[in-house]
């Protein structure tokens, strides 16, 4: 099996909004989905010997009020279960942190169930002020903090 990452392409919403948790992906904005229209990043991972789509994300910018720097918020990651734990999550997130490299990326709802996984795939989790340490209700956020300032 070879990952091949490559930019989503309107004849993969189909296949995205049929391989997810619920998500619809649509092509142009529409009201509750996630569009390639307002995506920043939205990737697919694909056996390039198979030429079989195995999992996508989806990725938009955020522009941040008062000041505050603009992050990138990580909307969707979905591997077919098929094909999970063999890398594939990990070539979709490595594409992105290495195409977003001066900003903030969050991960948005992220499963708390997959904390260690996350951390595996390279975010940092950041408690909250007054998070007790110890628990496991993990109500900060899940971010790759920017790697090189920008300019
Ligand atoms: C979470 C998910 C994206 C992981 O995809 P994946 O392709 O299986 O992940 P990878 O194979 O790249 O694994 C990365 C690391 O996490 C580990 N890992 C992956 N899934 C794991 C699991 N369920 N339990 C424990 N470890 C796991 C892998 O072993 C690997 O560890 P390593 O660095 O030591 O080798 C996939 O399980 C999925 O699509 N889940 C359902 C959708 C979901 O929850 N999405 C997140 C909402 S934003």
């Amino acid at each position: 099996m070879k990952i091949r990452v490559r930019d989503a392409h309107p004849a993969d919403v189909e296949w995205m909004s049929n391989n997810t948790e619920g998500w619809t992906v649509t092509v142009e904005k529409q009201e509750g989905a996630a569009s390639l229209a307002e995506a920043l990043h939205a990737l697919i991972a694909e056996d390039s010997d198979q030429g079989v789509r195995m999992g996508w994300l989806h990725s938009s910018l955020q522009r941040a009020a008062g000041g505050e720097p603009d992050y990138v918020r990580l909307y969707e990651l979905h591997v077919s279960p098929e094909f999970r734990q063999r890398g594939v999550a990990r070539a979709l997130v490595d594409e992105l942190f290495a195409r977003v490299p001066d900003q903030e990326i969050l991960l948005s709802a992220w499963d708390r169930e997959l904390y260690g996984v996350w951390l595996k795939l390279g975010f940092t989790y950041v408690p909250e002020p007054d998070e007790m340490s110890g628990g496991h209700s993990y109500p900060g956020d899940m971010v790759r903090p920017p790697v090189e300032a920008s300019s």
